[in-house]
């Protein structure tokens, strides 16, 4: 008779429970082990009883999961990928916006086809896990990986994550199209000290638990199936030796179900570089007594464990329990049914096809954020005959793609994609997308105009002369690959190379000068904000990005998105948050420059404009378990239609610890036809009035409470009114 492992009658607690009573405590300890799989993966497949490899595409793990197959158990391989804006280490694949991009958009439901499609196009190929959504919170842009999170806000962050989980994972993780998401890095990994990645964060328990827990929980409550964790320590303790994070908080307090990662040799850094542990072995103890079930590439784990369980330091029940948790997904996703075999017949018809590419052109539309526009620039008027497009950024596929796309560039010996292996015509630039756009009425000339990098290479007396023959300048600058992602922390956020003076010397044109941003990050641009008579923010805007840029420069889009993090005027301003707490000495703040942001947390401009008024409360007073419903008219005062993103924050006034000066709390993405108005009603319930108080409790403490609604987090923005909770 069958076994019950093998057999898809029984559910996949019972087939888990029969297969751990069959293995040997290797087989188990393997299973806890994930590896680069371009590494020897024949040898860990027979000798270690490898549960996961990463980094494998192609043909390759089709050939890896028929080997795992004929082993012992027959015990499938997951295989997972940081497929975090597409599938984007596959060529052809269809490549999104970056996080930080989709973010501006406000819209949990284009995250939610963004990510189903990722998932389809994983799935096709053979993988079943992504490690993404990405939910660190983007509050200083001198850390490298700004561009993978949703921005500066914790509430925000938490919705587009629970989007993004129920894109990748489907109804059920047995859905023919799920693969498992990963949250990550848990916790607060882009809060280390001085933007330096992965080092050392200086918060308390309880700010961990106010700010940078909540849009994990929300994640958690979303059905996210693993969590990854983070390199870096909080208050000296790894998070990959936190019992409290991993067991206490994310096991038992928010019933994970699957299983947690951890991230690229975690347990290695502990002892390698943290010093956390005086060797591999004590390393890996740590690492399982606090909870990680998988660990990702520490190729030593394998040994340390055995020893550790064969000495009696760890009992072989915490063993059973990690592996536990990670048959039992595999079980679920359906692997050892055969259900998520390569099927490349199917995946040339959908990976890359026209109707993703259509979702990856709907999401950079909505990614794109107008920052200013002045002087009637922008849309390009008919009047215009004659374009120079100008810039480092004008013609670059990594730029526009961004990063997790070629590779990690800092593994020059194993680059995930060479340049010369993607096929670069299916991204469509910003240049070609302007020329296609232009047709034949207007023409397109183009100067590259400077490099990114080395100041001296430069065309700055070509590119003015081509603006100088043209009608108006767009000119495309930012930041590329190379200077954003991990290992990649900054210590200025000026435009690199000869940009600038690129800039200037396109001003003294006196043409009409639209810059359009393809970056990775909020830059320090106030020169542009002075300077330029239109910005269009498009982030690294994705293979469709070309595209999009253009119908937004042509009206063809009105363009709605709003920035999830906000600029700072220069790098010494950083952090510059929306979500500041209050008491800092003095009016000027700091002494040499304006206090506030140069765009602030929810700012965007649209072609049209909105008034906001009659801001009502459905009550003045209320208990600690009631609902308020907040409603305020927007219309559109413009003469075209457009959408706005209309933002709830609160303030809890006197608070028993101190608490931020504004908080978002809802929001709401209308459409609006010209001249009409819309009555927009938000929900929000008291228990979002809670803080964390100094016993740890998250509480909502008796008071009065501004409401505040508008168009950004800025004051001028926001209407006012003030609840009591009794
Ligand atoms: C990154 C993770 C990533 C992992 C696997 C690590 O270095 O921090 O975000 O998922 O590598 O590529």
């Amino acid at each position: 008779m069958k076994e019950i492992y093998k057999n898809p009658a029984y559910s996949p607690e019972e087939r888990t429970k029969d297969l751990l009573s069959r293995m040997t405590l290797e087989e188990k300890i393997g299973q806890m082990c994930q590896i680069d799989g371009r590494e020897n993966p024949e040898f860990w497949i027979n000798e270690r009883h490898i549960g996961s490899f990463l980094h494998v595409r192609g043909k390759e793990a089709q050939r890896l999961q028929d080997i795992a197959s004929k082993t012992r158990l027959g015990i499938p391989i997951i295989f997972g990928i940081d497929a975090i804006h597409g599938h984007g280490f596959y060529s052809g694949a269809t490549v999104f916006p970056s996080q930080l991009g989709v973010a501006s958009s406000w819209n949990p439901d284009i995250l939610k086809e963004m990510a189903a499609i990722t998932a389809k196009e994983v799935i096709l190929t053979g993988l079943h896990w992504t490690f993404s959504p990405v939910i660190c919170l983007g509050r200083d842009a001198r850390w490298g990986r700004v561009d993978e999170t949703f921005g500066e806000d914790p509430y925000l962050a938490g919705i587009l994550a629970a989007a993004m989980v129920k894109g990748y994972q489907g109804e059920k993780l047995s859905d023919p199209y799920s693969i498992l998401a990963c949250a990550k890095h848990y916790v607060a990994h882009g809060e280390t000290v001085g933007g330096r990645d992965s080092t050392e964060c200086d918060i308390a328990e309880r700010k961990v638990r106010s700010t940078f827990l909540p849009p994990f929980k929300t994640a958690a409550d979303a059905g996210c199936a693993t969590f990854m964790t983070a390199y870096h320590a909080i208050d000296g303790l790894p998070c990959t030796a936190n019992k409290v994070l991993l067991r206490d908080i994310l096991k038992d307090e928010w019933n994970l179900s699957g299983f947690i990662v951890t991230d690229w040799d975690n347990v290695g850094h502990m002892h390698r570089l943290q010093k956390a542990a005086p060797d591999m072995k004590t390393s890996a103890e740590l690492a399982i007594k606090a909870g990680n079930d998988m660990m990702m590439s520490t190729p030593e784990f394998y040994e340390s464990a055995i020893e550790l369980v064969k000495e009696g330091t760890i009992k072989e029940e915490l063993i059973d329990e990690a592996c536990r948790r990670i048959l039992e997904t595999k079980f679920r996703l359906g692997l050892f049914d055969h259900k998520r075999n390569t099927d490349f017949t199917k995946a040339r018809s959908i990976i890359g096809c026209a109707e993703h590419k259509r979702a990856a052109f709907e999401s950079a539309l909505q990614s794109i954020v107008l920052l200013k526009n002045e002087n009637g620039t922008l849309p390009v008027s008919d009047k215009v005959r004659k374009i120079a497009v100008i810039g480092p950024n004008a013609h670059d596929v990594e730029a526009q793609l961004g990063d997790w796309t070629f590779g990690p560039r800092y593994y020059p010996e194993k680059p995930m994609l060479e340049y010369n292996d993607y096929d670069i015509t299916s991204v469509v630039t910003i240049l070609d997308g302007i020329k296609k756009r232009a047709g034949d009425r207007v023409e397109v000339v183009y100067d590259k105009g400077c490099d990114m990098f080395d100041e001296s290479k430069e065309n700055i007396e070509g590119a003015v002369k081509l603006a100088q023959q043209s009608d108006m300048v767009i000119a495309v600058v930012g930041d590329t690959v190379l200077l954003n992602g991990e290992v990649r922390d900054r210590s200025s956020l000026d435009l690199t190379g000869a940009q600038q003076k690129l800039l200037e010397a396109l001003k003294n044109t006196g043409k009409p000068l639209a810059v359009v941003l393809i970056n990775g990050k909020p830059l320090t641009v106030p020169w542009i904000k002075d300077n330029a008579d239109s910005i269009i923010e498009a982030w690294n805007p994705g293979m469709e990005g070309g595209n999009a840029v253009a119908a937004v420069l042509f009206g063809d889009h009105n363009p709605c998105g709003k920035i999830t993090i906000s600029f700072p005027r220069n790098v010494g301003q950083q952090p510059v948050y929306y979500n500041q707490y209050p008491g800092w000495h003095g009016p000027a703040r700091y002494i040499d420059v304006d206090p506030e942001p140069l765009f602030s947390f929810g700012y965007g401009l649209s072609y049209t404009s909105y008034d906001y008024s009659n801001l009502k409360l459905s009550t003045k007073e209320i208990g600690i378990d009631g609902e308020i419903i907040v409603s305020i008219d927007v219309t559109n005062t413009g003469s075209i239609r457009g959408t706005e993103i209309v933002q709830l924050y609160i303030n809890d006034i006197y608070s028993s610890v101190t608490t931020p000066i504004k908080e978002l709390k809802g929001f709401s993405r209308i459409t609006l036809n010209p001249g009409e108005t819309k009555n927009v009603q938000i929900k929000l319930p008291v228990s979002q009035l809670s803080l964390i108080d100094r016993q740890l409790n998250r509480v909502v403490e008796p008071g009065e409470f501004e409401i505040m609604v508008g168009s950004s987090s800025r004051d001028c923005d926001l209407i006012k009114d003030i609840v009591k909770v009794v």
